[in-house]
């Protein structure tokens, strides 16, 4: 029987996944699986993901709005979900609903291994305080950054991520504070994962924020967002969009399901020249 895997949102219609997932399927050489787009109704998320198992469904990757219901849906989360409180992944099998978030390692992996830029003894700042920062923190931390700033709006939220995640420091710097404290500082690497870019807008950050040979990196993508423009004008030396993550997240998923490692650098060609 074919293996049934899909994404599932509210919206899906611009999901890219089934096109990743259908390549490395290819490049892998895994012709018995197959992988769709499911909306599920804002308030059927459960019964829309019970129906696919009951189905045959193998395994589903999860978004936007329903990470948090597949957190608390899963009867097992691995340690990087339960320091996301969030689950982008989860496995069926006869043992029940494993929950996993591989969002962190591909935000890491398109860092480390696309952009070449290493996160070792750097000054990083990252910007928001929601899900999807919370969601990287613990693989930036493992990566042992000289030192982690988190900034957001709300200065207090971004105060509370770090009193989470302090005892997971391990020497690296923390601090924490809204936008204007940035004043006078400098950063190697700047991830903006607010939702501004969603609205078009960028974050009011101070300028002078980008060290020689730094890199701005909005984990939004498909575009060159507000936070982006504004960072070339403010001298950051490279800016990546958030599509490499986007692919190296897959990938991740894609093993957890299969065991096999696809490839990701043919993904992201391809995905780019579209
Ligand atoms: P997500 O899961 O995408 O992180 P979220 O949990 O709703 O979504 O968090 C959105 C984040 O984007 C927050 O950090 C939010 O700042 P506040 O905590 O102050 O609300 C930030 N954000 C949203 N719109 C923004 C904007 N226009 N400028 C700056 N930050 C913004």
């Amino acid at each position: 029987m074919t293996d049934r895997y899909a994404v599932i949102g509210n919206p899906i219609a611009h999901s890219k996944s089934p096109q990743i997932h259908a390549v490395f399927a290819r490049l892998t050489f895994q012709d018995d699986l197959t992988y769709e787009a499911i909306l599920a109704p804002v308030d059927g998320f459960t019964a829309t993901v019970r129906a696919f198992i009951a189905a045959g469904g193998r395994g589903l990757n999860v978004t936007v709005p329903f990470k948090l219901e597949a957190y608390a849906l899963a009867d097992t989360r691995s340690a990087r979900a339960e320091a996301a409180k969030a689950v982008n992944t989860l496995v069926f099998s006869p043992a029940g609903i494993h929950g996993d978030n591989t969002d962190g390692l591909g935000l890491v992996a398109d860092l480390t291994h696309n952009l070449g830029v290493p996160l070792a003894g750097r000054r990083i700042l990252l910007l928001g305080a929601g899900g999807a920062a919370r969601g990287v923190m613990l693989p930036l931390l493992a990566e042992r950054p000289a030192a982690l700033t988190l900034a957001n709006r709300t200065a207090g939220k971004a105060q509370q991520l770090l009193a989470e995640f302090a005892p997971h420091a391990d020497g690296c710097a923390m601090d924490a504070g809204g936008f204007g404290e940035l004043a006078g500082r400098q950063f190697d690497l700047v991830i903006n994962a607010t939702a501004a870019s969603l609205a078009d807008e960028a974050p009011p950050l101070p300028e002078g924020l980008y060290a020689p040979d730094s890199l701005a990196y909005d984990m939004v993508y498909g575009r060159e967002t507000p936070f982006m423009a504004a960072a070339r004008v403010q001298g950051a030396a490279r800016l990546a969009d958030g599509l490499g993550m986007l692919v190296e997240q897959a990938a991740e998923s894609f093993f957890l399901w299969r065991g096999v490692r696809p490839p990701t650098a043919p993904v992201l060609a391809q995905l780019r020249e579209a």
